[in-house]
C-alpha cells in the first residue's frame, strides 16, 4: 500500500501566529522522540501507557474494524498499532516535528493520512469518521470554552463515537496536590462537569473507565453523537495547549 502524502509545512510558525508551535516537546524530530521515551521512563508511566493503550484498543474493537478512525492529536503516532487496522486512519497534529515521527511510522499505509492541523478547526468534513480519539489533551485547555469547542469539533466530524481522556478532579491524587498546595500543572474538571460539556457540544457518555478514580487523574469518556451541535461554526482555533 502506498502511504497518502500529505505536505508538512516548513518548520515552525511565524512567532505571532495562533498555531505557534510552544511547549514541552520542542520544534525538533529528537525532541518529538524524546517525548515519545517519557512512555517508558518509570513504572508509573509505563503502567499508564498500557491503559491508555488498552482503553483505546477495547474501544477499537467495540466499533471496529470497518471505519474511519480519526486520531487527534496523534502525537508521535503512539496509537498507530492499535488503528493501524481500520479501513481509514486520519492522523492530525499541529506539531510539526511530533506529526512528522507519526508520518515515518506510516510508510506503505495508503489507509493513512495525516494532517497538519489544530484540532479546533479540523478540515474534515461533518460527519467524516466514524471514531473520534482524542488522547491527553483536554486536560491542558484552561477554559471550559476551550474544551467545549475542541469537543463540539470531534462531534461535528464524527458520525458515530467520540472517545477521549482527561483529568479528573475526583481522584484522591488531585484533592491531596491541592490540600499541600502543590503546583497543579494541569487543568482538571470532574466527571459531572465534563458530562455536561459533552451534552452541551452534541454529545452523550455512554461509558467510562475507570468505574472509580481512586489515586490516579486520568479518566476515559465514550461518548455518542446525541444531536448536531447547537454551534457549527469554527469561533477560534484551539491553539495549541502548552506544555502537553
Ligand atoms: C500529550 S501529547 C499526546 C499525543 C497522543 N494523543 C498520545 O497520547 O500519545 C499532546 C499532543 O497534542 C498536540 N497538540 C496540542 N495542541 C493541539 C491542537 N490545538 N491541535 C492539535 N494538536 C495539538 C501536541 O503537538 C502533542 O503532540
Amino acid at each position: 500500500m502506498k502511504a497518502t502524502p500529505t505536505p508538512l509545512p516548513a518548520a515552525g510558525h511565524p512567532a505571532d501566529s495562533p498555531h505557534q508551535v510552544l511547549g514541552a516537546h520542542g520544534q525538533t524530530v529528537a525532541a518529538a522522540q524524546k517525548y515519545e521515551g517519557k512512555r517508558e521512563k518509570s513504572r508509573r508511566m509505563r503502567n499508564l501507557h498500557a491503559k491508555e493503550l488498552s482503553f483505546s484498543r477495547r474501544a477499537f474493537e467495540r466499533f471496529g474494524p470497518d471505519i474511519h478512525v480519526l486520531d487527534s492529536p496523534c502525537g508521535t503516532g503512539r496509537f498507530l498499532p492499535v488503528f493501524s487496522g481500520a479501513k481509514q486512519l486520519t492522523l492530525v497534529d499541529l506539531a510539526t516535528n511530533m506529526l512528522e515521527v507519526a508520518r515515518s511510522k506510516t510508510e506503505g499505509m495508503g489507509h493513512v493520512t495525516t494532517l497538519n492541523e489544530d484540532i479546533g478547526d479540523l478540515s474534515l468534513a461533518d460527519d467524516s469518521v466514524d471514531l473520534a480519539h482524542c488522547m491527553r489533551l483536554l486536560h491542558h485547555f484552561e477554559t471550559d470554552k476551550m474544551r467545549l469547542h475542541v469537543l463540539k469539533g470531534l462531534a461535528r466530524v464524527t458520525r458515530g463515537r467520540v472517545v477521549f481522556s482527561f483529568y479528573t478532579s475526583d481522584c484522591l491524587r488531585y484533592k491531596w496536590r491541592k490540600l499541600r498546595g502543590t503546583n497543579i500543572r494541569c487543568h482538571y474538571v470532574s466527571k459531572a462537569h465534563m458530562a455536561e460539556l459533552c451534552e452541551r457540544a452534541g454529545l452523550r457518555v455512554i461509558d467510562h473507565e475507570p468505574k472509580v478514580n481512586l489515586y490516579e487523574q486520568q479518566c476515559f469518556f465514550i461518548c455518542v453523537k446525541s444531536r448536531p451541535p447547537r454551534n457549527r461554526n469554527r469561533p477560534f482555533a484551539a491553539h495549541r495547549a502548552r506544555d502537553c
